[in-house]
């Protein structure tokens, strides 16, 4: 098979039923983020490579696919939406209608070491909200994260939703004297304690050029176990930090909102989740499946100041990715995986090519009756039309022989329930309609 044409280790090729699920998934994530009242947008697969290079860390910029383009551009397929939307938003930051609440569907590349859950290419939905700075903003859009994973299905036995804050690791930081350029670094390492032993990354640390590496490792490893809002409160306590003072006050807003929605017991405190992206400023969460593997399958945050850094003014913004690879895996698991493909709603059995002309009006009325219609291209001999109907899943046959051409209809026959009925061609689609579930 294939050989000189396969496709690229990562892509995937969506034969018809697997393009059926997708759509499906794509039509829940739209139903959901409509109920939210949110707008979708759309931006281009390939931006310069500046975007990225610019505000989303070490780990997302040794992932790019990056070329020079014919014009000696130098370019990127975008491995996030996010940088898109900062500066879309930020390019119309005057006449946008505030809260901006806005989601998107599209395909994203990250050069990944190919793995279960992980590829080269997969899609994305991300819903944001730009505009508004405190904690509501946070709890809707963790609000709609849950809603969008119950609309497949999935209940508190699936999924967690971790959160945690970056803002109280960047004053952890800052109490070690990390010096500020190197956060990005120290966060992109940190992010990595669950996954590292404490060596390696001691060594990753101070070679990264962060004063006391040790001590560093062994606050973070304290701050990373923390599982609730009382152990949050204590670790920070005797912080003389009144931005540490001031996040705990956030803490708390945000959690009696998150428990007004009757969403509790799907959010866990967890200091664990750093995020691997460099522009989060405030509080940042992760969706995990806890059946199977435990991957991740959904990530997202606070990003106050990603829109002015890219040229746009101050707009506070917060929201989150969800992929379309792991969620599969998981509905797979679960049996939750959405219905495929639409078949046809009548398959039309042609008598010969006397019937053929007639037989392709009917056709043509049922379809501007905005139903789903397939025959044979070909003259066959009925038993073998009437398995093509079977094959194809459709509910009705609509036989034109002689006989019913000459009769001005066809006989209309359920493959349900194999009753048939003569029906004049004018009140065909009707007559269908109506049987319809
Ligand atoms: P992220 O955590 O990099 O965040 O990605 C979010 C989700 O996208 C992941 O949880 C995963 O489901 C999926 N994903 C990421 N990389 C891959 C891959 N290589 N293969 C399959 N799925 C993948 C972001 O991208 C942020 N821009 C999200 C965000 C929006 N933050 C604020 N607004």
């Amino acid at each position: 098979m294939g050989g000189m044409f396969q496709s690229l280790p990562g892509f995937r090729e969506f034969y018809p039923e697997d393009c059926a699920v997708r759509n499906r998934i794509f039509q829940t994530w739209r139903e959901a983020c409509a109920r939210f009242a949110f707008q979708e947008f759309d931006g281009p697969a390939l931006e310069p490579l500046e975007l990225f290079t610019a505000k989303s860390g070490p780990e997302i910029v040794s992932q790019l696919f990056n070329f020079t383009d014919k014009g000696g551009r130098e370019v990127a397929l975008r491995p996030e939406m996010t940088p898109t939307l900062a500066r879309l938003v930020g390019a119309r930051a005057g006449s946008l209608k505030r809260p901006i609440r806005w989601f998107s569907i599209g395909e994203n590349f990250r050069y990944e070491k190919q793995q279960k859950g992980r590829l080269r290419s997969f899609y994305q939905l991300n819903a944001d909200i730009l505009g508004e700075a405190g904690p509501s903003a946070d709890a809707e859009i963790i609000t709609l994260l849950i809603h969008v994973l119950q609309s497949f299905g999935l209940g508190e036995s699936d999924f967690i939703i971790r959160l945690s804050d970056r803002n109280l690791w960047l004053c952890l930081l800052e109490s070690l004297a990390v010096p500020e350029a190197l956060y990005p670094e120290a966060l992109s390492a940190i992010d990595k304690l669950e996954r590292e032993d404490g060596p390696a990354l001691i060594e990753k640390l101070s070679q990264a050029g962060i004063p006391n590496a040790d001590k560093l490792y062994a606050a973070a490893t304290e701050l990373a176990a923390i599982n609730d809002l009382a152990d949050l409160k204590t670790f920070f306590g005797n912080s003389d930090s009144s931005v540490a003072l001031e996040r705990l006050e956030q803490w708390d807003a945000l959690m009696t909102q998150i428990e007004a929605q009757g969403i509790a017991s799907f959010v866990k405190v967890d200091l664990g989740i750093v995020r691997g992206l460099a522009y989060y400023t405030g509080f940042v969460f992760e969706a995990f499946q806890t059946v199977g593997k435990g991957r991740a399958l959904a990530g997202g945050g606070r990003y106050d100041n990603l829109v002015e850094k890219l040229g746009g003014q101050p707009l506070p913004a917060v929201g989150f990715g969800m992929g379309d690879v792991t969620l599969r895996d998981l509905l797979e698991l679960k049996d939750l995986v959405p219905e495929g493909a639409e078949s046809p709603n009548a398959y039309l059995v042609i008598g010969g090519a006397e019937e053929r002309p007639f037989a392709l009006g009917i056709a043509a009325q049922l379809r501007s009756e905005g139903l789903r219609v397939e025959y044979g291209l070909k003259d066959a001999g009925f038993g073998k039309q009437f398995k093509a109907a079977d094959h194809s899943g459709a509910r009705f046959a609509v036989i034109i022989g002689q006989e019913e051409k000459a009769g001005g209809g066809a006989k209309v026959k359920d493959l349900q329930s194999g009753k048939e009925t003569f029906v004049l061609s004018a009140e065909i689609a009707d007559f269908i309609v109506k049987e319809l579930p």
